[in-house]
């Protein structure tokens, strides 16, 4: 098990995706092993920089109320600093995991409880956060453009060529996009995912 309190990463419920639906939507973001070759190559670019990026995305999350206030204490309003604390190793997590690209069903499995912790089935339970019930769905697919924008910058940062930094960045972009879906389900009436 890893050191980062509520990464549970091999340990979850087994996702209600099976691996076939996940082939087919990959295939419609047009998601395919060259996509996989550049997300292992921004792996080596980001391994380093992984704290410089998320406080581009916590400065991000933290300059808006409105998104700020998914980790913000119940009673009071004001954000629970433990709890950002907590959320903030298991991203960094997140961004390591995204890039090594093995989208197995361990890693699905993972995608089902990410998207659990968001919703309130499970929101505030690994952490023990006296916070708000649910990250509303309105904002979890907007949140894919400044995350994937503002990685440009770092994967940039390696010397790496233009078509190389464009391949990364789609990449993670289709990544996203995917996660995000996946992440969607208990937002979905069943039956209609
Ligand atoms: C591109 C969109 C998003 C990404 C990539 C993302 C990523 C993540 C990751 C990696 C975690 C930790 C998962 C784990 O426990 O291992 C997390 C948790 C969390 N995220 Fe997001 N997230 C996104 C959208 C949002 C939005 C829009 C909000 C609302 C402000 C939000 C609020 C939260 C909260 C409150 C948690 C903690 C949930 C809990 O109690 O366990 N997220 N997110």
């Amino acid at each position: 098990m890893s050191a980062i309190p509520g990464y549970t990463h091999g340990a979850v419920a087994r996702s209600p995706i099976s691996e076939a639906d996940f082939a087919l939507m990959r295939k419609t973001v047009l998601f395919d092993a060259e996509d996989e070759r550049w997300l292992r190559l921004s792996r080596e670019v980001l391994a380093d920089q992984t704290e410089a990026v998320l406080d581009v995305w916590y400065g991000f999350v933290g300059s808006q109320p409105h998104l700020l206030a998914s980790f913000t204490d119940v009673s009071d309003g004001k954000p629970l600093g433990d709890y950002l604390g907590a959320v903030r190793r298991r991203f960094g997590q997140w961004i390591l995991d995204t890039a090594a690209a093995r989208y197995d069903q361990a890693w699905l499995d993972y995608q089902h409880e990410i998207g659990l912790r968001h919703h309130r089935a499970k929101k505030n339970q690994t952490d023990g956060a006296r916070s708000t019930d649910l990250v509303p769905f309105r904002y979890l697919v907007p949140l894919v453009f400044p995350v994937t924008h503002t990685l440009r910058p770092f994967l940039a940062r390696k010397g790496h060529t233009a078509a190389e930094v464009e391949g990364m960045v789609q990449a993670w972009v289709k990544s996203c996009l995917l996660q995000i879906t996946l992440w969607s389900h208990p937002y979905v009436k069943p039956g209609d995912f």
